[in-house]
């Protein structure tokens, strides 16, 4: 491996070894991108303040995420199909989290399945649900994540229904992929990606073949998965599922303070100030522009958390800063696994706390709990006015 120094050298190198049809399906948003592009951009009109003849020493960046101690406040975010990025993808993903000591997501929409996944862990994941029109089929998914260990339940709420990408369309996205011509070309020239796919069986969505009647043909999980997000979830069905949970529930997909002072009615432990990543609404405001009305709603009775755009540990020093209470990175994490597996995602959790630790010192503090605005230089009209 070349020497890694920031995020966009892994991305470079994943850009190399996985298959067009999953860098794209990572790195892409809905429609225009105009969300995706800004939560990244948004993050660049915010600085810092640099401060001099501090007390460097002694410096720290633990902290706790829903009452979890943690290396530093960046989790990995739920990230559908890890497994179709390398090999094995998400117990890779998860067991570099662990290592780091950082907490790790797993999505309902995975490829190794959440008993896979503990199985080769040994400390507690998080688990994200996605909401089905199945009730008993989502009833039985968080038996099997709290048989599993969770403790911390991820509820994502922007996903009802799929905000389009072009280019999945394009390329015909399906797990596993299906083959074209094109598909096989494509596939031929990735080669490590190739010889790591034929060493695993679980090439599949884990969570739901076998678990699912009457559907015996994994090309068809799209179209099932399409049909089966629940058009009808509301705040009573959220509540519900709150109820049901014996742990700890993060309500994942906030953007709103209208919304996230629903979060604190229904009793939600967190919320995470998402847009999917620029994934589903187009023409949204950036997580890191939506963050301050939201911590303002919420009043600090329950943790804010804030994902979208973070590419550094510039991006994290400013979202804790601004008064969030942990972050999660995505795709800067997904580049990491797709260039060098479970090295690769500590590659990038390394890069992410160097910068955040050294910028932090840079600022003229110690610890993330003596970050505050204090340290931040933000535009008279970052929020903007809108009516
Ligand atoms: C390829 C990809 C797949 C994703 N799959 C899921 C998912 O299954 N469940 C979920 O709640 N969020 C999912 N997300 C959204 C992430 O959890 C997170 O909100 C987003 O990646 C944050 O933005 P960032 O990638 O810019 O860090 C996905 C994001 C990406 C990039």
């Amino acid at each position: 491996m070349p020497v890694i120094t920031n995020i966009d050298d892994l991305k470079a190198i994943y850009r190399r070894r996985v298959p067009k049809m999953f860098y794209d399906y990572a790195e892409a948003g809905s429609w225009t991108e105009q969300t995706f592009r800004e939560n990244s951009t948004d993050f660049d009109k915010i600085r810092l303040r640099q401060r001099v003849a501090v007390d460097m020493t002694n410096r720290s960046t633990v902290a706790e995420m829903a009452g979890e101690r943690v290396a530093m406040p960046v989790a990995l975010a739920p990230v559908g199909l890890l497994g179709m990025q390398h090999a094995d993808g998400e117990i890779a993903a998860a067991r570099a989290a662990e290592r780091f000591g950082v907490p790790f997501t797993l999505s309902t929409m995975s490829i190794c399945s959440i008993e896979d996944v503990a199985e080769n862990t040994t400390k507690p994941f998080w688990f994200q649900l996605y909401t089905m029109t199945d009730a008993d089929f989502v009833r039985r998914l968080m038996e099997r994540a709290r048989d599993a260990g969770c403790k911390t339940l991820v509820i994502t709420l922007d996903l009802q229904m799929i905000g389009q990408r072009h280019k999945d369309l394009k390329n015909g996205l399906s797990a596993p992929p299906k083959p074209t011509l094109m598909g096989w070309l494509d596939l031929a020239t990735r080669w490590s990606w190739g010889l790591g796919m034929l060493g695993t069986k679980r090439r599949a969505f884990g969570n739901i073949v076998g678990h699912v009647q009457g559907l015996d043909d994994p090309s068809r999980l799209y179209e099932w998965t399409a049909k089966q997000f629940d058009h009808s979830l509301d705040w009573k069905k959220v509540a519900k599922l709150i109820e049901m949970w014996d742990g700890k529930v993060i309500l994942k997909g906030i953007l709103d303070p209208e919304d996230a002072r629903m979060a604190v009615k229904v009793g939600a432990d967190a919320i995470v100030v998402s847009n999917h990543g620029g994934r589903q609404i187009d023409g949204a405001l950036s997580s890191i522009r939506m963050l301050q009305p939201i911590l303002d709603a919420v009043g600090g009775e329950i943790e804010v958390h804030l994902d979208g755009g973070i590419r550094s540990g510039q991006d994290v020093l400013k979202a804790l800063a601004m008064g969030a209470d942990g972050t999660y990175i995505g795709r800067a994490y997904v580049y990491g696994l797709g260039a060098n597996g479970e090295q690769g995602v500590i590659s990038a959790l390394e890069v992410i706390h160097k910068e955040l630790d050294t910028n932090i010192a840079l600022c003229g503090r110690r610890k993330v709990s003596e970050l505050d605005r204090d340290v931040l230089l933000i535009p008279e009209d970052f929020e903007g006015r809108w009516q």
